[in-house]
């Protein structure tokens, strides 16, 4: 049975800069991370993008969620929002200044790090450049003397992995590419057999193409297995592939957690509505009148009649749900079009008075740069937020 990971109440307060240079934690997990890091570049050392200087930065915000077992769960958010710091959490990597981890209702804490099971792949690959892949993906295997197991797993893992070439497997981490040095990445991390995967972008460094290839190959590989997943990334396509349920994290918190239809079809508030979606939702602010929404430029109704008029709303449109319309009530002038020949769609990007809006049309319309288009919105398909709290109002 694959392990249900239980999160209650994680908050993570950074106390000082330096905490980013002290190992995480005393467990032999951090002292492997810590070995792996050997050798790679600097950046490995501490995410990127951190400044020298930082006071308390609560980088996680009482997260509680539940990832079911044989799950793969996204976690999505802009940079910053503390997915990395999260999930180095459900790692015990490091340790959360409130809250649990509980692995099939045990805490994380209690269990010995040897037995916790845990494959994480990160954003850099962390391999060991002295080794050969072959050593590599058997690193851990060896480590815990299995040592009779290799052979065969390896065998297996590297087909699977498409790395099953001889001098693919013989060659050093250094002398391989990006693509090949994310295979060997995943495949010793399947090599030993966890119990839980965690992936922190794991892509981020491959070409369009690798990537899409890769995470077909991720995604077989994890419906093969049915090992609980946790998978952190900032790119929402890769997100909506993988993930049977996604996570929507913003400054430290959990917005939102449900499938993609769920996030897509009922946005619990603005943001979520506004970076879900690609392209995402049109957002126009405005207000309540008589029963109707009405903007600076055009107005829709009827919407819910219990809001108290001039009530401050925003109004939400899907970029498909706009439909050319001689008798429509807006006006937008086209800026861009980007067509998407595959799918007979274009990308409409105008202006609709001040605000940008991005409309999906199809490619048999034919219209121009500097083009003036009547439109109006499919029946019943708009989102209406509260303007102060963002909240989703219908
Ligand atoms: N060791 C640390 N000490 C102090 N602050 C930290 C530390 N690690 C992360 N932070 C801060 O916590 C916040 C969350 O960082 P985190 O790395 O978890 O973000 P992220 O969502 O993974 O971002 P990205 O998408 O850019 O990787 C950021 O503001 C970051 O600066
Ligand atoms: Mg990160």
């Amino acid at each position: 049975m694959p392990t249900t990971i239980v999160l209650r109440h994680i908050t993570k307060i950074f106390e000082t800069p330096s905490e980013a240079e002290q190992p995480a934690s005393e467990s032999a997990i951090s002292n492997i991370v810590n070995a792996l890091r050997i050798g790679s570049d600097a950046s490995a050392r501490t995410p990127g993008h951190l400044p020298e200087e930082l006071g308390r930065q609560r980088a996680v915000d009482d997260v509680s969620l539940t990832v079911y077992p044989g799950e793969t769960l996204g976690i999505l958010g802009p940079s910053g929002c503390g997915k990395t710091t999260l999930l180095r959490i459900v790692a015990g990597l490091l340790r959360p200044t409130r809250g649990e981890v509980l692995y099939d209702g045990q805490p994380l804490e209690d269990i010995p790090p040897a037995e916790r099971g845990i494959g994480m792949v990160f954003q850099n690959y962390a391999l060991y450049p002295h080794l050969p892949s072959v050593d590599n993906i058997g690193f851990f295997l060896k480590l815990r003397k299995r040592e009779q197991e290799i052979p065969q797993r390896v065998r297996e893992i590297s087909r699977l992995m498409r790395i099953d070439l001889k001098p693919l497997l013989s060659r050093k981490p250094p002398t391989l590419s990006g693509g090949e040095q994310q295979r060997v990445a995943i495949a010793r991390c399947l090599a030993r057999d966890p119990r839980v995967f965690l992936f922190d972008e794991p892509f981020s460094n491959l070409d369009a193409k690798l990537r899409t290839d890769t995470r077909v190959e991720l995604k077989r590989l994890l419906q093969r297995y049915r090992i609980t997943t946790i998978y952190v990334t900032h790119d929402q396509t890769e997100a909506i592939a993988l993930a049977d349920r996604i996570a929507i994290m913003r400054e430290g918190r959990l917005v939102q957690i449900g499938t993609f239809e769920q996030l897509y079809n009922a946005p619990v508030n603005a943001f979520v509505a506004g970076f879900f979606g690609k392209p995402a939702m049109n957002l126009f602010p405005g207000f309540a009148h008589h029963g109707t929404w009405e903007g600076a430029t055009f107005s829709y109704g009827p919407i819910r009649s219990d809001l108290n008029e001039d009530t401050p709303l925003i109004l939400g449109v899907r970029p498909e749900h706009f439909v050319l319309d001689n008798t429509g009530n807006i006006t937008a002038i086209v800026e861009l079009i980007e067509p998407i020949y595959g799918e007979r769609i274009q990308l409409v990007y105008t202006r609709i008075g001040s605000h940008r809006a991005i409309l999906r049309l199809p490619l048999r319309h034919h219209v121009q740069i500097g083009e003036q288009l009547r439109l109006s919105i499919a029946t019943d398909q708009v989102h209406l937020f509260d303007q102060e709290s963002g909240k989703r109002l219908a």
